[in-house]
């Protein structure tokens, strides 16, 4: 009775009652916080039973697809340790649905190949139920963001990258090439460099392998012999090096020199980056040799479509293909039409990081025969592409 009839009599709201309302309105706006931030703790309970943990699922996925990048000294903020890799859950998540990350722009189930680096459907799987499961480490620890005062260095697990060595053991041959100075903030370029690699005599090579001397400014590399123009090999973070099967080769004449296009990305601090390139003989038994093919796709009756198409004169099989794909080309299909009215898909590819150019070499460079052919199509803009074959 009080309260209502006190406020009858006032009529108006005193200071008073306005303090009262305002303190309650506080309250219970307080109350429903702790309501809030307990429904929270008690869902985050129940959704910590995801069974993916960062000591195992995800740290292997960080090691095979992410550290390459995402490291000290990589292109891309380091994504190694539990807290790194916790941090930016939400980010990852997003990032690997819409497979903006890895970059890799070849649509599954068409080729296959050696340096694909997207995620398969269950590594996908497993981030996201890691991220909505709140990220374990491991048997139900979570990120608290406390430091351990104990004092004890805790040996925790990380990802790690693997390079500063040749995959393909020690070269036979290396070369350094130019030093190039990247100056801070200068827009993302292609520098060229010309190598001399003194030969007197024709060698041939089973394999190319590039060391950038600083990952943080280089996005890719490529490779070709300067006086036939001929691909023998690329690289990219996810994956250094050519490597072609047994009893094949390169073949690079007495004389050779080697012209390296490095793609360079722009970069807060003044850098001097000076890679090495890598050859690896090859022995005697090595006879047949490689060559490439050039088809360059041009404008279509179709307004945005550009093509181009190529009868093969004999066997081949393809070693890799190698699209260079100016900005706005939204995708490439490259195909082989056979003699027997089939058709194989050798390529698909769509929404290309524009940043990191990359060659697609085959897991199995499969047998296409003679008149059978070759189609390169393309929408939005010209696509040239470099075949290497034998
Ligand atoms: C070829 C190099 C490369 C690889 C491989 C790579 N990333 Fe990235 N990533 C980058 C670069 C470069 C950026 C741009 C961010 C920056 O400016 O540092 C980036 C950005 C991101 C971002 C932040 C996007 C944003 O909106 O800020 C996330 C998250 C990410 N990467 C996750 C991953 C994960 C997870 C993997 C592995 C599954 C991966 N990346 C593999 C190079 C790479």
């Amino acid at each position: 009775m009080t309260y209502v009839s006190r406020h009858k009599d006032t009529k108006a709201l005193s200071t008073q009652s306005a303090l009262r309302v305002f303190v309650s309105l506080w309250l219970m706006t307080a109350a429903a916080g702790w309501i809030v931030v307990f429904s929270v703790r008690a869902f985050s309970h129940e959704t910590l039973t995801t069974t993916v943990l960062f000591d195992r699922e995800i740290v292997r996925i960080l090691n095979k697809h992410c550290v390459m990048c995402h490291t000290e000294n990589g292109p891309s903020f380091p994504l190694e340790t539990y807290e790194q890799t916790w941090l930016q859950g939400r980010k990852i998540r997003a990032e690997t649905i819409a497979r903006h990350m890895p970059p890799w722009a070849a649509v599954p189930g068409y080729g296959q190949f050696v340096n694909d680096n997207s995620l398969t459907l269950r590594e996908t799987q497993f981030i996201i139920s890691w991220v909505e499961g709140l990220g374990p480490r491991n048997s139900g620890t979570v990120f608290t963001n406390v430091v351990d005062s104990s004092g004890k260095p805790r040996t925790a697990v990380r990802a790690q990258a693997d390079f500063g060595r040749w995959q393909l053991g020690q070269p036979d041959l290396t070369r350094d090439l130019n030093a190039e100075t990247i100056d801070p903030g200068q827009p993302k370029q292609v520098r060229y460099s010309i190598i001399d690699l003194g030969l007197t005599a024709e060698r041939r090579i089973r394999g190319v392998e590039y060391m950038p001397s600083d990952r943080r400014v280089v996005r890719a590399a490529f490779f070709t012999i300067q006086e036939t123009g001929q691909w023998i090999g690329s690289w990219t973070p996810w994956h250094g090096f050519m490597e072609l099967p047994a009893g094949v080769a390169i073949r690079l004449p007495a004389g050779s020199h080697i012209r390296a296009e490095i793609h360079y990305q722009s970069f807060k601090d003044r850098v001097v980056e000076r890679g090495t390139l890598g050859l690896f003989f090859a022995d005697k038994a090595a006879t047949t040799t490689t060559a490439d093919l050039v088809i360059e796709a041009k404008p279509d009756a179709a307004g945005n479509r550009y093509r181009a198409e190529l009868r093969l004169a004999a066997d081949m099989r393809a070693v890799a293909l190698r699209p260079e794909i100016p900005p706005g080309v939204k995708s490439i299909e490259v195909s082989a039409r056979k003699v027997d009215g089939g058709t194989d898909v050798l390529l698909f590819a769509k929404d290309f990081a524009a940043d990191w150019p990359t060659p697609y070499i085959f897991k199995d460079p499969a047998l296409v025969r003679r008149g059978t052919v070759l189609s390169v199509t393309s929408y939005g803009g010209p696509v040239k592409l470099t075949v290497s074959r034998y």
